[in-house]
C-alpha cells in the first residue's frame, strides 16, 4: 500500500493547496485546503471520484500517473461545486469515453457551470449502485450539504464513505489520514461553522439516514481522511444538537473607546456570574475564529457604535455574517453608543431576521461615554442573561 492509498485499489489523487488563504474571496484558510479526488479501481471499470480546483489540475494528472490502470470509465461528482468539479473539463477531454455520474440536480448544475454536454451523464437516484466489478458504488443523496445537489458515494465492499464537502476540513497536511485529533477537530468545526452549520437541521436528518449504512472511514473532499468516522460524527452531533453553553459571543468595534469601555465592562460582568465571554474585536478578527464561537454559545451581543445615523460597518457585516449561518443561540442584544442621535440599534436587529427565534433582550444604548448609569444598564444585561442561561439549564 502506498501512502495515498485508503484500502487496496482506492486512492487519494487529489491536489493539496498549501499556501490558500481565502476562499470564495471571504472565507479565510489559515492551514491552506485540499481538494481530494479518489481513484477506485475495479476488477472491470475504475472511477474517479470527485475532481480538484482547476488551478491545481496539473496536480491531478502528476498523481493519476503514479498509478497503473487503464482508463477512467466514471466521473462520480458528489458535488457540483468548482472546487470539486472544475477540472472534470479537461478530464473528459482526456478520457473521451468517460460518464459523468451525478443526481439530476448535479447533471443541471454541472451542464450550467461547466458547459458538460447532456451525453456526458448517467444519472443515479438515491440508493442506485453502479458495478465496477469487484466493487460497487452506491449513491446516497444528501441535499443542501451545502448546496442542493450534494450526495455521497459509499465503496460498499470497502466500506468508505465519500462524503465530499460533510466532516470536511480546510486542511492541508501532507499526510493522507488524520494525525493529529485535535488539530482536526478545530479544523472541522471552522469548516462547519463557515459553512455547513446553516442547514444543521438536515444535517440532523443525513446523520440518522448514515445510521443504515455500513463504513469504517470517512473520505471527505477536504482535509484528511478519517480512519474513526465515529470521532468527526460525534462531533457533527454535538454541533448540530440543539443544545447551547453557556457562552456569550461579542463581536464589536469601538471609534472612541465608549463602546470597548461598554464591552469590557460587560463582558467582567457575566465572567463575574460564572458565564464564559467570548469578545471579538472585528478590527483584528479572524472570521473563522467569530464563526467557531457562534456554534455553541447561547448568547449573541453585537457592540456598536453610531456611524452617520446608522452601525458601523464593521458590526453590520458582524449581523451580516451571524444571519448568514444561522447559529443555533437562544439570545441576542446589541450594546453601544451614539453622539447625537441614529438608528443604529434598529438597524442591526434588522439584519438578523433569519434568527427568528431568537430573543431580543433589552439592548443597552448611550450617548457618548458610559456613564454608572449606563454600567446599571450593563448589569442588568448581564443579570438577564445569566437568569437565562440558568433557566436553559446550562450554568454550572
Ligand atoms: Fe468544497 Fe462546496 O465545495
Amino acid at each position: 500500500m502506498t501512502e495515498n492509498e485508503l484500502k487496496p485499489n482506492i486512492f487519494n489523487v487529489g491536489a493539496k493547496h498549501f499556501d490558500r488563504r481565502i476562499f470564495d474571496d471571504l472565507i479565510p484558510l489559515p492551514e491552506g485546503t485540499t481538494y481530494n479526488a479518489y481513484l477506485v479501481i475495479g476488477s472491470e471499470k475504475t472511477v474517479l471520484i470527485d475532481t480538484v480546483d482547476g488551478s491545481k489540475f496539473y496536480e491531478l494528472m502528476t498523481n493519476l500517473k503514479k498509478i497503473k490502470f487503464k482508463t477512467i470509465d466514471y466521473i462520480v461528482s458528489n458535488h457540483s461545486e468548482q472546487d470539486h468539479s472544475e477540472s472534470i473539463i479537461e478530464l473528459i477531454k482526456l478520457y473521451p469515453k468517460a460518464k459523468v455520474v451525478t443526481n439530476a440536480k448535479g447533471k443541471e448544475h454541472l451542464m450550467f457551470h461547466l458547459q458538460i454536454p447532456e451525453e456526458k451523464f448517467i444519472v443515479k437516484n438515491d440508493g442506485e449502485t453502479l458495478s465496477l466489478g469487484d466493487k460497487t458504488l452506491q449513491f446516497i443523496e444528501a441535499p443542501w450539504v451545502h448546496w442542493p445537489e450534494t450526495m455521497f458515494t459509499l465503496a460498499v465492499e470497502d466500506k468508505i464513505l465519500f462524503s465530499c464537502d460533510l466532516f470536511g476540513t480546510h486542511l492541508a497536511q501532507s499526510e493522507t489520514f488524520v494525525t493529529e485529533k485535535a488539530k482536526t477537530y478545530e479544523s472541522a468545526k471552522r469548516y462547519y461553522a463557515e459553512i455547513m452549520m446553516p442547514f444543521r437541521k438536515l444535517i440532523q436528518k443525513h446523520i440518522v439516514k448514515l445510521e443504515d449504512y455500513d463504513f469504517d472511514m470517512i473520505a471527505p473532499s477536504h482535509g484528511p481522511i478519517h480512519k474513526d468516522p465515529n470521532f468527526i460524527i460525534s462531533a457533527y452531533k454535538d454541533w448540530i444538537s440543539d443544545d447551547v453553553k453557556n457562552e456569550v459571543v461579542i463581536p464589536y468595534v469601538s471609534m472612541h473607546h465608549s463602546v470597548k469601555e461598554m464591552v469590557e465592562y460587560l463582558t467582567n460582568a457575566l465572567i463575574d456570574r460564572g458565564i464564559i465571554v467570548r469578545p471579538f474585536n472585528l478590527t483584528v478578527t479572524d472570521l473563522g475564529d467569530l464563526a467557531i464561537a457562534l456554534v455553541d454559545a447561547a448568547t449573541i451581543i453585537i457592540g456598536s457604535p453610531t456611524v452617520l445615523t446608522g452601525a458601523h460597518p464593521s458590526a453590520a457585516y458582524a449581523a451580516f455574517i451571524a444571519n448568514a449561518i444561522k447559529p443555533k443561540a437562544k439570545y441576542a442584544s446589541i450594546v453601544g453608543s451614539y453622539g447625537w442621535k441614529g438608528q443604529m440599534k434598529e438597524q442591526l436587529v434588522g439584519m438578523l431576521p433569519r434568527l427568528n427565534k431568537i430573543e431580543l433582550l433589552e439592548p443597552v444604548i448611550v450617548r457618548g461615554k458610559v456613564t454608572d448609569e449606563g454600567k446599571k444598564l450593563l448589569d442588568k444585561l448581564a443579570e438577564d442573561i445569566y437568569q437565562k442561561h440558568k433557566e436553559l439549564g446550562i450554568v454550572s
